[in-house]
């Protein structure tokens, strides 16, 4: 028990003045609850993750999250609401949508073993919470776009997502901007970035069925960005082409833009 604070703290001490401070208070606290089960490697594993992070960045620290906000009390394992403090429409967004609505609804977390949709069968028990896409320790954006869903999606569209251009070209960047206009992952599609807050800041609605139907819904909110209409409405009215995770350009053609094209010219003629 002593050894782990003492590791805690000389951890603490090679990095910052307020890291000690921070450390001292979530392990003096929770050291009895923690002495068991987390071992000193871990410990170091975990300040590894926090100190190159936009957290660490920012000044925020363990004791940020370990820290129960009234009763000062320690928190082993924090959830969704430790994070809500400092991201507000982030976890509103996340708690109107499938992944999050049983939490907003006072029920147990969605796990894959509740779906309909195909999941890996090693994810059925994993609980839907923030945690489920970030490493909250290092909050790094890049796993969390393809990566973490992919643990428990399962299904054709999205295993398929590896073959289309859009990976290639995310894989070739090998980073993810904030915010990234150029990169295509699960997330661009699905967890789609715009004007939450009152303020100019692009956050991520974190409400994964928001734009799920109607489909022209992401055609003009996330494929318009890059593609023309045509092309964009084309792609994503094509269920074959959803299916494979637009991995050619789109077969059909909607009439509704021949109609057009046809108006057009009366109207110039
Ligand atoms: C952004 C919030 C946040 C910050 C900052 C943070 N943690 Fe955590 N930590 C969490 C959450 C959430 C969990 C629970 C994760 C889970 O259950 O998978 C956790 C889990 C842990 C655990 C494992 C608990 C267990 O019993 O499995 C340890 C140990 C830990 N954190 C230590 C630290 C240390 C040390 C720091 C500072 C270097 C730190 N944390 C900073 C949010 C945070
Ligand atoms: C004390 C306030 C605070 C708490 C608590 C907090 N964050 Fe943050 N978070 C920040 C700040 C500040 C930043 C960096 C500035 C920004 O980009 O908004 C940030 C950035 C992030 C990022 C972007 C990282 C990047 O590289 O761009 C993610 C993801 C994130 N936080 C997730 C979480 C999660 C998940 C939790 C809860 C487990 C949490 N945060 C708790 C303040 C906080
Ligand atoms: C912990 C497992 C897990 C992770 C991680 C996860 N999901 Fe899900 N997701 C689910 C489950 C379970 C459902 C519900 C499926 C069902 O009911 O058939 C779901 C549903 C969805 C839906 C359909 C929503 C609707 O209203 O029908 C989309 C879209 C989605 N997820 C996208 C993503 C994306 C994108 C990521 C990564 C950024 C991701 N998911 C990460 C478990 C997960
Ligand atoms: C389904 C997976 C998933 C879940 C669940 C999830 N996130 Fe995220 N989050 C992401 C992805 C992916 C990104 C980066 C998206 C991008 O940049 O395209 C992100 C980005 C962020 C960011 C940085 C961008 C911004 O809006 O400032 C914050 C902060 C954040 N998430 C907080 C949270 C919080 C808080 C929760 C829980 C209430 C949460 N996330 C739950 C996948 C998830
Ligand atoms: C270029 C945009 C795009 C990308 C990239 C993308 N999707 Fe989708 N996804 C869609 C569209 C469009 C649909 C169909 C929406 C509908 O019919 O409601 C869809 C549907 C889904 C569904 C719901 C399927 C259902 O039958 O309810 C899930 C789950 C999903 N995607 C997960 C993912 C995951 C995981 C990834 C990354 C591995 C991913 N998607 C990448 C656009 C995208
Ligand atoms: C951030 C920009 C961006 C967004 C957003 C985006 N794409 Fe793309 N898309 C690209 C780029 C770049 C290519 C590759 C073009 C090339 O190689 O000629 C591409 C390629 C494609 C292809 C052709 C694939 C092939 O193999 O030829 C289709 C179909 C497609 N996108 C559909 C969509 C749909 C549908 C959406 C919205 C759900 C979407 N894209 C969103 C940038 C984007």
């Amino acid at each position: 028990m002593k050894k782990l604070l003492a590791i805690a703290l000389s951890i603490g001490l090679s990095l910052s003045l307020s890291l000690p401070l921070a450390l001292g208070l979530c392990f003096t606290g929770g050291l009895s609850a923690q002495a068991d089960s987390i071992t000193e490697a871990e410990l170091s594993e975990i300040t590894a993750q926090w100190k190159p992070s936009a957290h660490a960045l920012a000044d925020v620290n363990c004791s940020s999250c370990h820290q129960a906000n009234e009763t000062k009390a320690f928190v082993e394992k924090p959830n969704y609401e430790s994070c809500q403090n400092c991201h507000e429409a982030e976890t509103d967004t996340f708690l109107l949508g499938k992944h999050g609505i049983r939490l907003l609804e006072g029920q147990s977390p969605l796990t894959p073993s509740k779906a309909r949709l195909p999941m890996k069968p090693e994810a059925h028990g994993k609980q839907m919470n923030c945690n489920a896409c970030h490493n909250v320790h290092s909050v790094d954006t890049y796993q969390a776009s393809v990566d973490s869903c992919l643990t428990c999606h399962n299904d054709e569209h999205s295993l398929n997502y590896k073959n289309s251009k859009h990976s290639q070209l995310f894989l070739a960047e090998g980073n993810l901007e904030r915010p990234s206009s150029s990169s295509v992952t699960c997330s661009t599609c699905h967890l789609q970035r715009e004007s939450l807050d009152s303020g100019d800041n692009v956050l991520v609605n974190h409400n994964n069925t928001y734009n799920l139907k109607p489909r022209d819904r992401m055609a003009s909110e996330v494929c318009m960005n890059c593609h023309g209409m045509e092309y964009s409405f084309n792609s994503i009215f094509d269920n074959e082409l959803v299916n494979s995770n637009f991995s050619e350009p789109p077969k059909i053609h909607l009439k509704s833009f021949d109609m057009i094209r046809v108006l057009q010219k009366k109207r110039e003629g």
